[in-house]
């Protein structure tokens, strides 16, 4: 995909650059499984029955097994506790089958979350949340194929690496700071070079910020919080936000997905944008399932 050229607004597909990865990831598995007799692994952990987990894990897990990645499931009830979820999560490190070891969060209040990633063997971390990925990433001066890269900000990457523009030099500002999504996705703009801001609830003037950025992220998890006029003529717009809300069509109450960004003003400025859903959802599960094979290819070494 091109931009750049003319007044058109391009539309990111992020569903069709999901569907291209993993129409490689299989063929790639599939390669693999020829050569070694064995597939990549995936444990999925879900504790409890927080619904939007629920989602998530199910479009996982049907996503893996799709390019031939072998899914070994828990889901264990909420009130298990911290150290039987320490214990399973030691299982796992110490099982020969499982590659990647997913662990879907939020988990309860009662289990820390940060001590059940640093738990997870680094070499079998899917996610690329624990703290030896974290700094291998931050160290990292290009995208070295073996690093297991949060896969959110690593499909938003991809995804304007599609738009084949110079993003060096760019001034790029990610709209929060969380460790799954915001601080991760600055890592990997400023490999690209680009002039990276990190925004976030505390920011003084966001409107101001937002408007000279040439690439906006927003990862805030406020539905439709930044308008139209925060954008730049011609800038490109990642929309991280999945929010769910209830909207009234013909006299009833339906709901409605929508993004951090008010996708029908920002569509007006942007030279390009991605829409919710169909956007970012769809890369975040595609780099899951590269990260997974990745991590069965180091296996092998
Ligand atoms: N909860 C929301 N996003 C994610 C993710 O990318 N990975 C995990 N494990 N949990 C999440």
């Amino acid at each position: 995909m091109n931009i750049g050229r003319g007044d058109m607004t391009a539309l990111i597909n992020g569903k069709e650059i999901a569907q291209n990865l993993r129409n490689n990831l299989k063929l790639e598995i599939d390669n693999l499984r020829s050569s070694t007799g064995k597939a990549p692994g995936l444990a999925v952990v879900q504790v409890g029955n927080v619904a939007a987990s629920s989602v998530y894990v199910k479009a996982k897990t049907k996503s893996a097994k799709e390019v031939g990645i072998e899914v070994i499931d828990h889901h264990i009830g909420e009130e298990t506790t911290e150290k039987e979820l320490l214990e399973l999560v030691n299982k796992l490190n110490n099982q020969e089958n499982v590659n990647g070891i997913l662990v879907q969060l939020p988990l309860p209040k009662h289990i820390n979350e940060q001590i059940i990633l640093d738990s997870i063997h680094p070499d079998k971390d899917a996610d690329g949340f624990h703290p030896l990925n974290v700094g291998r990433l931050s160290i990292a001066s290009n995208n070295d194929e073996n690093l297991l890269i949060p896969c959110t900000p690593y499909g938003c990457l991809l995804m304007l690496k599609g738009l084949e523009v110079s993003l060096s030099g760019m001034n790029a500002v990610v709209v929060g700071r969380s460790n799954i999504v915001g601080k991760p996705m600055a890592q990997l703009l400023l490999k690209e070079s680009c002039t990276v801001t990190i925004a976030h609830s505390k920011t003084i003037n966001l409107e101001d910020v937002c408007r000279n950025a040439d690439i906006v992220v927003a990862a805030v998890g406020r539905p439709e919080m930044i308008k139209g006029d925060w954008i730049k003529k011609g800038a490109i717009v990642i929309d991280v936000g999945i929010n769910r809300i209830e909207i009234e069509k013909d006299g009833e109450k339906k709901n409605k997905l929508v993004g951090d960004v008010n996708f029908a003003q920002a569509e007006k400025n942007a030279s390009a944008i991605t829409p919710v859903p169909g956007g970012v959802g769809p890369m975040t599960i595609a780099c899951l399932l590269r990260n997974t094979t990745i991590a069965f290819k180091n296996s092998l070494k």
